[in-house]
């Protein structure tokens, strides 16, 4: 149908960011406080309807863990959508982030629509990476910027809202 297209979205970014939170937020609409670090990559898969338009999100969470790191080409390579995930009290996850950046850039495909999300915005008192930064970075890049907070739900919503609305699927 003209009217329904299913977006593959990846979620990279440093063990601990919270990637498995945000997806497990906006699927389940649960927060664990000592989820455990993810193995490999899971799979989970939302359906929304947007402006007429009924949207499948086929999203993977892949694993921060360095020993996983080379697993995460096979699911970037074929997505139409990544998350790129750090947490806004961890100055190395920033770091991180870019390098992901940077390796999607040289390795990922070429149409590949980019959000970048500070997670933990919950925790914004001890922010160790100005969001002005952040967002100045975003957008050198062409990405969407979005402060996300799992815990509270900030932001969660309307970073995948905006991945489905800005990127040109088919
Ligand atoms: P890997 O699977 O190892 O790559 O880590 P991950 O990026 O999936 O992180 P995960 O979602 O497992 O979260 C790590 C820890 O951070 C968990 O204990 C979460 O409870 C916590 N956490 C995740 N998101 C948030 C958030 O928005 N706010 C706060 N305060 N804690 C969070
Ligand atoms: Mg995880």
């Amino acid at each position: 149908q003209p009217n329904q297209f299913q977006i593959k979205v990846v979620l990279l970014g440093d063990s601990g960011v919270g990637k498995s939170s945000i997806v497990v937020r906006y699927i389940e609409d649960r927060f664990y406080e000592d989820l455990e670090a993810t193995i490999g990559a899971s799979f989970l898969s939302k359906t929304i309807e947007l402006q007429n338009k009924v949207v499948k999100f086929n999203i993977w969470d892949t694993a921060g863990q360095e020993r996983y790191h080379a697993l995460s080409k096979m699911y970037y390579s074929d997505s139409q959508a990544a998350i790129l995930v750090y947490d806004i009290t961890n100055r190395r996850s920033y770091d991180a982030m870019k390098q992901w950046y940077r390796e999607l850039k040289e390795f990922g495909p070429r149409s590949l629509m980019i959000a970048v999300a500070g997670n933990k915005e919950d925790l914004v008192e001890n922010e160790e990476v100005d969001m002005n930064e952040a967002r100045e970075f975003a957008a050198s890049i062409g990405a969407i910027y979005k402060k996300t907070s799992a815990k509270t739900r900030y932001g969660i919503d309307q970073i995948f809202r905006e991945i489905a609305t800005k990127g040109k699927y088919t």
